[in-house]
């Protein structure tokens, strides 16, 4: 639809170095550029840039691609809006599209020209504040009542709308803006044989961005209290306001969720500001409706956690927490926390400071399953006919979260806190599941014959190391294989490191770099291949990279005879399964990704350990330590699931 000669353009032009230094803090190496992936969570830099290939690529979650990617990735765009994305930081000018229908280029004016007039609306409101008395005296000094910075309202581009019937409309004619297109937008009421009024009248006005900055409507708040009259008025539905895929605030926040990775979910405009100018910036509202699926779907760009805090008044409580539900289904680690005695975030904020308020955040927030058993607890305590009733809620929002393990998790804790048999909750949910199974039959084929030829390759792998098959134990897997397998893939990322050490990987990085940047922090468990590991770590820190001769001529007789071991032994079609996908002979080819899927295995085999080992403390842990356990599993569940994922294979 853009022509492709702006394309390219825009392709010479964007500059990834550039593009992606608005993001994060690039630091020179060698020829590369590097930085702390924004894509996924790290503490030591694995994202490369290239400024000579113009391309990036994060060698720990796998993320690459050249500036348009990037924008694409990290803006939550489509193709057509980065191109446009990156012309404007440019300042190249893209033509309208060219191959439209007739209606479907009239269809795509009328949006640009209700975005126009909105963004003009939003500049008369502010105006208005700015310069008009009443907008001193009644707009911008309710804001400064409610303790908002200036440059918070101008962060916030919050603005006043005059008193009167027409106030906005004849500004508006005069700038050239017809009724029709004011009435579009949704800034006026018009009904029958009238004369079409301002739909906001006297009220604050908080306009409500798409997360790509543009106005797309307003939220207006009252000035006094009239009883009759709403105290919050929106913007109706218009072609560019979908209330159901708006969140208040995001535009603002989308940066410091990303970095946080962490979304504060709220219930109103002015809790969104006023936790943002205290510094809590990952903050947005689904402003008075409930949160919809099509919100959801928008959050979980930018992060997969969600913290839910609660205006603290019991009855509405439990009302809007079925809603996150929702959450749950979609897979989010949803967690929550109430404000006291029916404070919301912002009335909180404003008794106790900014301090104490970030202290209540840290110390009091719950995973969502405890929050919610605990808000039912007391019910299911006192009254014993309605245990029933509170057994379903809570099962209902446990099956809906889709991973068993952590499921079952959340069975002990609900049980715990309920004080209600744990069987009695599994029972319920297992009935609840076995018929939306039926009902959705939701596992493909494909999918089952993958997870069947996985299962066979391990077992062979496993057959062929000796070790009895797992034991279909506790979690279906046994201690003594794991081990073993890791052992095999520990041996075989050393085979790869002393071999390959040297190849270059990508630009002036070599396949020890990436060795080294990637498994310095990981435990290997076999008492050789630790050795050896920590021997070329040592040489990577004296800047050099010891090749396979290096490991022959060292000291260590041990590490000699493994050394030999290790590029002696014919790489037997047996290990094949080490190498899946990748043909044998070829390897040095596809050295590039068999190094990759080396890491990732490894990686995955550890993190598959660890989430052996404290699934086996659960049994015997308290209350609090369940939630270390809790937050850890999940932790591990994530990075579980990203590192199958890579490595192409179904999770289960
Ligand atoms: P609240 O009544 O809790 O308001 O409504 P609030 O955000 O604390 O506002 P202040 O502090 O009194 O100014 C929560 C949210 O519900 C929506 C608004 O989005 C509001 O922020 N709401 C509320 C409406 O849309 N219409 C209303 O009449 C009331
Ligand atoms: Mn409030």
């Amino acid at each position: 639809m853009i022509p492709q000669q702006i394309i390219d353009q825009i392709k010479l032009t964007a500059d990834v170095v550039e593009v992606v230094g608005d993001y994060v803090q690039l630091k020179r190496r060698g020829t590369n550029m590097i930085a702390c992936c924004p894509f996924h969570n790290e503490k030591s830099p694995s994202f490369y840039v290239s400024a000579s290939k113009q391309i990036y690529k994060c060698f720990g979650c796998g993320k690459a691609g050249d500036a348009i990617t990037f924008v694409k990735d990290i803006e939550g765009l489509n193709y057509g809006e980065a191109i446009r994305f990156l012309a404007k930081k440019y300042g190249i000018e893209v033509p309208e599209e060219v191959e439209r229908t007739d209606e479907a280029q009239a269809e795509y004016n009328e949006r640009e020209s209700i975005l126009i007039v909105l963004n003009w609306a939003k500049n008369f409101f502010q105006e208005q504040m700015k310069t008009t008395d009443d907008g001193q005296a009644f707009g911008l000094s309710y804001f400064r009542s409610r303790g908002f910075q200036d440059k918070t309202i101008t962060d916030f581009e919050l603005g006043f709308s005059p008193e009167g019937w027409d106030g906005m409309i004849k500004a508006a004619k005069k700038a050239g803006h017809s009724i029709d297109l004011l009435e579009k937008a949704g800034l006026i009421v018009q009904k029958e044989n009238q004369q079409p009024i301002d739909r906001f009248r006297n009220r604050v006005m908080f306009p409500i961005y798409h997360q790509n900055g543009k106005v797309i409507g307003f939220g207006a708040r009252m000035l006094g209290n009239d009883k009759n009259q709403p105290k919050y008025l929106n913007s109706p539905e218009t072609q560019v306001y979908h209330k159901s895929e708006v969140l208040y605030g995001l535009f603002q926040a989308k940066q410091a969720v990303r970095q946080a990775d962490n979304c504060y979910l709220t219930e109103g405009y002015t809790d969104v500001i006023a936790m943002s100018q205290a510094g809590v910036k990952n903050v947005v509202s689904s402003s008075g409706t409930s949160l919809t699926p099509d919100q959801i779907k928008v959050i979980s760009r930018y992060t997969k956690n969600v913290t839910v805090l609660y205006d603290g008044d019991a009855a509405g409580m439990k009302a809007s927490v079925r809603g996150i539900d929702l959450l749950l289904e979609a897979g989010m680690n949803v967690r929550a926390l109430t404000f006291p005695d029916g404070d919301d975030p912002d009335s909180y904020l404003k008794k106790v400071g900014e301090n104490a308020f970030e202290e209540y955040l840290k110390g009091n927030t719950t995973d969502f399953i405890s929050f919610k058993a605990s808000l039912y607890a007391e019910e299911a305590a006192s009254d014993p006919f309605k245990r029933a009733s509170v057994i379903t809620e809570m099962v209902e929002s446990i099956v809906k979260i889709p991973d068993p393990i952590a499921r079952q998790v959340f069975y002990t804790q609900c049980a715990k806190v309920l004080n209600i048999s744990e069987e009695l909750l599994i029972e319920e949910g297992n009935r609840i599941l076995i018929k939306s199974q039926q009902d959705a039959n939701k596992v493909t084929r494909r999918q089952q014959e993958q997870a069947e030829r996985t299962r066979a390759l391990e077992q062979q792998a496993l057959g062929e190391l000796g070790a009895e098959p797992p034991e279909a134990g506790e979690y279906g897997i046994a201690v003594d294989p794991i081990t073993r397998v890791i052992e095999v893939s520990e041996r075989e990322t050393m085979r790869m490191l002393i071999t390959y050490g040297e190849k270059s990987m990508w630009e002036d990085l070599t396949v020890a770099d990436i060795y080294k940047g990637e498994l310095e922090d990981i435990e290997f468990i076999t008492p050789i291949y630790a050795k050896m590991f920590q021997i070329f770590l040592a040489e990577m820190q004296l800047d050099r990279t010891p090749n396979t001769q290096f490991f022959l001529d060292h000291s260590d007789v041990e590490v000699r005879t493994e050394t030999i071991n290790l590029i002696t032994t014919p790489h037997e079609p047996s290990e094949q399964w080490l190498l899946k996908k990748i043909p044998i002979v070829k390897e040095e080819d596809v050295l590039r990704g068999a190094v990759t899927q080396d890491i990732f295995r490894i990686k995955l085999k550890k993190v598959e350990k660890v989430i052996h080992e404290i699934k086996l403390q659960i049994p015997k842990a308290n209350e609090e330590e369940l939630d270390i356990l809790l937050s850890n599993i999940q932790e591990l569940l994530k990075a579980k699931l990203s590192l199958a994922k890579a490595l192409g294979r179904p999770v289960g």
